[in-house]
């Protein structure tokens, strides 16, 4: 994070760059931190809060299912499963989901199914193809997948069966895989969220899934941070007409309730059996409840609209303000997936942005990153771009590229 960060605690561990204050409450689009002072919420709790914050649907809705039943065990059916299942498959085309609790369990998850699809087809040592700049996660498989040094830095051996590709560059995928019969999926974000809002083009989608198809290889789409409406459509890839045959969830599935899923299609929907997979608080009523509905209150209040529709506004306007400027390479990404690229570092941009009411991230060192919830209204996106643009030509004004 940015160099104006505050060490931890002195009980917690020193994991994160943490900005120097703490929020306590939040309604709609805005929060409080414990000295009251009010900020407009850019960030979304990195793209989670899809309804935002204190929602008057989903807050009574979450207090009627915790006096009902918060877990049980897997042991046991949980009837929350079946109808949360039910409609994301209904959305995306798949057939079945499992259920963990966060974005890199759900790769774990489409790693292992990957891994066993290629067993079960006699290949002894699968390989996934990942991509450049990718981001699956922090456990020791998906930080191998992820294509960035400072994650892995400090965690090797990395675990091994990874083949690491360009995006958006077929050609160089079908060198990168030529002749090896080893090769088991390819598995990549549709627009790269913490690699710094990098959009795979929807034409090399299309090429890919047509590659996947050809070879008997599974397509593996890191939904985790694009999907869930933040694009305008429930999954990024729907824009390119595709459909993948694993699809890890999480973030944004269970509007601040952790929660992750791995929805499949046909070809990997029956890889795994009773004892290849599972996990404790995977799938419980709580977050079950919490899915089902932020996908009912999204349906009803029309958020994929409003993300397609605000998201544009905003894009438009960062780009009128913001896109001719020296030191503004790039304004991109899709409904409510925002990136502004610089030319120079710009973590202390998070700090300014912050003392003037505004909650944001700086990713990829350079990229400034917009993931508000989806209930932002065009007022609050004027809002956001009237507080960032002031700050961004200052920034560009006294630093150096
Ligand atoms: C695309 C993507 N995949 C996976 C993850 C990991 O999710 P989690 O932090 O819930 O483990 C993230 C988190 O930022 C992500 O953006």
């Amino acid at each position: 994070m940015s160099s104006n960060a505050q060490p931890s605690s002195p009980h917690v561990m020193n994991t994160y760059g943490r900005l120097p204050i703490a929020l306590s409450h939040g309604q709609g689009c805005r929060v409080w931190d414990t000295n009251g002072k009010a900020y407009l919420d850019g960030l979304g709790g990195i793209a989670v809060n899809t309804l935002g914050h204190n929602h008057p649907e989903l807050v009574p809705a979450l207090q009627d299912q915790i006096t009902k039943i918060i877990h049980s065990s897997n042991y046991y059916h949980v009837p929350g499963q079946e109808t949360l299942a039910a409609k994301l498959t209904e959305l995306s085309g798949l057939t079945n989901a499992f259920f963990c609790c966060t974005g890199l369990e759900a790769n774990e998850a489409a790693l292992k199914l990957a891994r066993k699809f290629g067993h079960d087809r006699g290949i002894e040592r699968p390989e996934i193809v990942v991509y450049e700049a990718a981001f699956h996660g922090r456990s020791i498989a998906t930080l191998s997948a992820t294509g960035n040094p400072k994650v892995q830095a400090g965690f090797g051996p990395l675990v091994e069966g990874f083949i690491r590709v360009p995006l958006n560059d077929i050609e160089a995928l079908k060198k990168a895989t030529e002749g090896n019969p080893n090769v088991v999926a390819v598995f990549f974000e549709t627009i790269q969220g913490e690699g710094g809002i990098n959009p795979m083009r929807w034409d090399y989608l299309r090429q890919v899934r047509q590659l996947c198809d050809e070879r008997d290889w599974l397509m593996m789409i890191d939904e985790v941070q694009c999907g869930m409406g933040r694009t305008g459509k429930w999954f990024a890839h729907q824009w390119a007409g595709i459909k993948p045959d694993v699809m890890p969830l999480a973030k944004g599935l269970g509007s601040g309730v952790p929660i992750g899923a791995v929805v499949a299609g046909p070809k990997a929907a029956n890889i795994f059996g009773p004892g290849n997979h599972g996990t404790t608080f995977g799938g419980n009523p709580l977050a079950m409840r919490a899915g089902i509905e932020t996908i009912r209150i999204m349906e009803e209040h029309k958020l994929l609209e409003n993300a397609d529709k605000v998201g544009s506004h905003l894009k438009e306007s960062l780009q009128r303000e913001l896109g001719s400027l020296p030191g503004v390479k790039e304004v991109r990404g899709q409904g409510l997936m925002l990136g502004i690229e610089l030319d120079r570092p710009c973590g202390a941009i998070l700090q300014r942005a912050c003392d003037a009411g505004l909650l944001l991230s700086v990713t990829a060192d350079s990229v400034i990153r917009l993931v508000p919830p989806l209930v932002l209204s065009q007022a609050e996106a004027d809002e956001i771009v009237a507080i960032l643009v002031p700050i961004v030509k200052s920034f560009l004004a006294e630093s150096k590229a």
